[in-house]
């Protein structure tokens, strides 16, 4: 009998239908109608406006700067003389910093910002906001490194002064999405870097061979691609804990399987796409995954501890938290690494899945044993892409880059050698991977 009842597959569309319309009967669907509504424009994956025209006139200077810089921060090869790289860092920043200040009338901006605070989504519509802020996020990454490659001499810099025009929308914009970090993060950088028509925006290595191009804009659209198949199963996640709440064990049976069934397609993006004829490895360490290191802090007033933020890491990405807290694991990420880099909405809807995780509660027999059944094919598959994870990401984290220290996007630079990182960074993956049973 169980067999028969199955979920057809959902699109995206109709998965944001029924979350909305579930909002008034569990916080989860609450929290996840609020976090479509708002940080996603609308939309899930999140929408992003590039249209220039639809820009108010004080954000356009970010636009037009940003095609003017691009071509400047890229080095096909770079140089491995310290005091030569300096020399090109230094020319990157003198000359966006210049351009942001003659161009950008930041009061302007800001009003603009302080419109969006207080509600006045005419005057900022969501979708722009979302699209500035992947704005900004290039440009303060651009700006922090200099040049592309990230090298030495800018790994080195513990702290750096950077533009008012960078700073100032930026503030705004974190505390908007509920975030402390200096730093950019998956959605700022890499979900929102795309426009309605799936088209990549902002670019890292403008102008250089396509391997290159491709590497680049390949590995942000797995991470959009994950995020972007995960409507249902977020749906499935909501229903399979609304039917456990209503004693509808058949019912939440169905659910559960739809989330492990929902699984496959979505890490196929992971699994399809991240080897070497997609994202060449010869490419991504040096070219894609240094931009999105951050890896520089400044002393806190009060305390005078020393305040450090990483960048970018898939560790942000919801879908894994979501799933990890449906199964009732812990949570992967410290506190100040979550404050920092996982949005409010996205924190709050995890945190209302893992309040409302059964898995514990369930007997062993019966529908509850198939219930758990379905949750052990849930691990069965995490545990499946963990394994795969670990490896792939050695492959590509070996690969030489004689251009700079040992360093990850998300967890900055690390020991002299990048053997003996790994054991470093093995542990993280491996710690995961044992957990999740
Ligand atoms: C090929 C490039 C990649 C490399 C070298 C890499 C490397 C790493 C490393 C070293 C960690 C452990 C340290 C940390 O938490 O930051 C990690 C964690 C993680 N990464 Fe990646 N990563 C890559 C791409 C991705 C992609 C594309 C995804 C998602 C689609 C992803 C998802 C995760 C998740 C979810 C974690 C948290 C640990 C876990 O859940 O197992 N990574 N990654």
């Amino acid at each position: 009998m169980i067999s028969r009842l199955s979920t057809p597959t959902k699109t995206t569309g109709d998965a944001i239908k029924e979350v909305t319309n579930l909002a008034d009967c569990h916080e989860t669907a609450a929290r996840l109608a609020e976090l479509i509504h708002k940080d996603g424009a609308g939309e899930w994956p999140p929408r992003s406006n590039y249209d220039y025209s639809a820009w108010p006139a004080a954000l356009r200077p970010y636009m037009d700067i940003y095609h003017e810089m691009k071509d400047l921060l890229p080095a096909a090869k770079p140089s491995l003389v310290d005091d030569e790289n300096r020399i090109r860092i230094d020319f990157f920043r003198a000359r966006h910093a210049k351009l942001l200040e003659d161009r950008v009338e930041l009061p302007a901006v800001t009003a603009l910002l302080q419109a969006a605070d207080a509600g006045r989504w005419d005057a900022f519509p969501r979708d722009v906001y979302n699209g500035f802020y992947c704005c900004i996020a290039w440009h303060r990454h651009a700006y922090r490194w200099g040049t592309i490659p990230s090298v030495r001499p800018a790994q080195l810099e513990l702290s750096l002064p950077l533009p008012p025009s960078l700073i100032t929308p930026w503030n705004h914009l974190q505390s908007h999405f509920g975030l402390t970090s200096d730093a950019g993060n998956i959605m700022s950088n890499i979900v929102l870097n795309f426009s309605p028509s799936s088209r990549y925006q902002f670019r890292i290595n403008s102008g250089l061979p396509s391997q290159i191009l491709s590497s680049e804009e390949e590995f942000s659209r797995v991470l959009r691609g994950v995020e972007g198949g995960a409507m249902p199963i977020y749906l499935g996640i909501i229903r399979a804990i609304l039917a456990y709440a209503r004693g509808d064990m058949e019912s939440c049976l169905v659910h559960t399987k739809s989330i492990s069934e929902g699984l496959r397609p979505v890490l196929a993006e992971y699994y399809d796409r991240v080897h070497d004829k997609t994202i060449a490895r010869s490419a991504w360490l040096s070219h894609v995954q240094g931009f999105y290191a951050w890896g520089m802090g400044y002393q806190d007033e009060e305390t005078g501890e020393w305040i450090k933020w990483d960048g970018l890491s898939g560790n942000q990405v919801m879908l894994f938290q979501a799933v990890d807290a449906f199964l009732g694991m812990e949570v992967y990420l410290g506190e100040q690494a979550r404050m920092g880099n996982v949005p409010r909405l996205q924190r709050e809807f995890c945190e209302a899945v893992g309040r409302a995780s059964f898995r514990g509660q369930l007997g062993s027999e019966g529908v509850e044993g198939g219930i758990r059944g379905e949750m052990g094919e849930i691990v069965k598959r995490l545990r499946v892409f963990r394994s795969a994870h670990r490896s792939r990401a050695k492959e590509y984290l070996l690969v030489p880059a004689p251009e700079r220290l040992p360093m990850t996007a998300g967890k900055s630079l690390l020991k002299a050698g990048m053997e003996e990182s790994l054991e470093f960074l093995d542990a993280f993956m491996v710690g995961r991977l044992q957990q999740t049973v």
